[in-house]
């Protein structure tokens, strides 16, 4: 069941990077994944940066550098081998792990805090 302290669009999408991350492990490995991961990301980015700037959000340049860098990332295994299946699948899920764990339960919190004081949830 939802928590009242969370923002219900943030903490659904993330729980669809969740899911995603459960796929890309799944063998055989499906290419198609790497193109839902990618606009997943793109648009709950966009989503979050609204806010961001809608709000004034006084961390906003920081966490759109974690945004273009987690961009970059992704952008940058996706332009490795797709033959590669098995190491892909391997690094890709690590580096998901890592963001949910810095960022996702990091800074995104620290934004959810935010908007939820705010006028605009
Ligand atoms: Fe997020
Ligand atoms: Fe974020």
């Amino acid at each position: 069941m939802q928590k009242t302290s969370d923002i219900i669009w943030q903490d659904t999408q993330h729980q669809v990077l969740f899911e995603l991350i459960e796929q890309i492990k799944i063998v055989p490995f499906d290419p198609e994944i790497l193109h839902r991961l990618k606009l997943y990301a793109e648009h709950h980015f966009i989503l979050e940066e609204t806010y961001m700037r809608l709000l004034d959000y006084p961390h906003v340049v920081a966490h759109l550098e974690a945004h273009d860098r987690f961009r970059e990332e992704l952008e940058a295994m996706l332009e490795t081998d797709p033959t590669m299946h098995e190491s892909l699948q391997v690094s890709l899920s690590d580096f998901l792990h890592e963001w949910l764990k810095l960022h996702v339960l990091g800074i995104d919190k620290q934004l959810e805090d935010f908007v939820l004081k705010s006028d605009h949830k």
